[in-house]
């Protein structure tokens, strides 16, 4: 890597060597904790890069530019607003964006005219994990909203298929998939992310358990937890018949940490059904596949207010106080909304 220059509050990344439009997979912008802003991208006949932007404080900074070789110009990152602040979160939610290119850019295109902050991609977010095509055209789709606003990746089980021990997770995030159980802030919202893919990896059950308790137990204004498989749904997934049972041990050993410590809202995707479930005080809003096949109903869900077998993006506005949900699809239609005040 070349030589970098901080100006002001201007970050350029000069790469050596590379020459303009040259990029296999343009900048996208993730992050897993508060402390920095990753990008990454690839130059073609290269592998994934990643470059780490140190952040005093990952909310409310104000001119943050990045700059790579190839870039015609400076790209604003885009920041979130502080907890405490007066500005209100606008936070997006979608999963299983799997092999739907054209309904994964029409999403992208929805997450800018939002004006979102951030968004997490709840899993599945390729349909073969070792199709290294799949995730170019992934980061293709969402090329310009990935470029000014952070990624909070999600592990979904087709992160796992075709390559067990998700190395291109790894290559294209730059941290293991034992890792991938992290918790950041989103203005007011303290937003836990967890790997229920307990069938690809069993160990992930007990791992990351006692951390999740910790994390819990802080105040918080609002808590959310997302994690790819649903405890409750009408999913033929929740049949008898079906081998995958991750809502077993969620049920058993997480579900009485999230009513025990008055989680808010937890974010599924897997599914592939809209299913909103209210339990105790915690919403359950499972998000409909943005680019993955329609799912199939079959079991039952006690816990159901609203299903709709459709494609939804999952759009937040969050303030200290009040939260507003519109659950919406891809006629930019709202199925579903949730209103809710502290
Ligand atoms: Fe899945």
């Amino acid at each position: 890597m070349g030589g970098m220059l901080v100006l002001a509050s201007l970050l350029f990344l000069n790469i050596a060597g590379a020459s303009k439009d040259t990029f296999q997979i343009k900048p996208y912008l993730h992050f897993h904790n508060n402390q920095s802003i990753n990008v990454s991208w690839q130059y073609k006949k290269a592998q994934p890069e990643h470059f780490t932007i140190p952040l005093d404080q990952a909310c409310g900074f104000e001119e943050k530019f990045y700059q790579l070789s190839g870039m015609k110009l400076p790209q604003k990152i885009k920041s979130i607003p502080c907890l405490g602040g007066s500005e209100t979160l606008r936070l997006s939610f979608l999963a299983d964006t799997q092999e739907g290119f054209e309904t994964n850019q029409a999403f992208g295109e929805m997450i800018e005219s939002f004006d979102s902050h951030s968004v997490v991609l709840g899993g599945d977010i390729i349909q073969n994990a070792d199709d290294d095509d799949e995730w170019k055209a992934l980061f293709k789709a969402f090329e310009k909203t990935l470029s000014q606003r952070v990624l909070v990746p999600v592990i979904g089980n087709h992160e796992y298929r075709g390559d067990s021990d998700a190395k291109n997770w790894e290559k294209y995030f730059g941290f293991n998939a034992n890792e991938a159980f992290y918790s950041i802030w989103l203005g007011p919202v303290k937003l836990i992310v967890l790997s229920s893919n307990f069938e690809d990896d069993p160990s992930m059950v007990l791992r990351q358990l006692k951390w999740l308790e910790e994390e819990l137990k802080k105040p918080a204004p609002w808590k959310f937890v997302v994690f790819h498989h649903p405890m409750f749904s009408k999913s033929i997934m929740h049949m008898s018949f079906y081998w995958r049972k991750e809502y077993l041990p969620l049920r058993q050993y997480y579900l009485p940490l999230f009513e025990k410590h008055k989680v808010d809202v937890v974010l599924n995707g897997h599914s592939h059904i809209y299913e909103h479930s209210l339990k105790d005080g915690i919403h359950y809003i499972t998000t409909g596949a943005a680019g993955g096949k329609f799912g199939k109903e079959g079991g039952s869900n006690p816990f159901e207010i609203k299903s709709a077998l459709d494609r939804t993006l999952i759009q937040f506005e969050i303030g200290l106080t009040a939260l507003r949900m519109n659950a919406i699809n891809l006629d930019g239609k709202t199925i579903d909304d949730l209103y809710l005040r502290k």
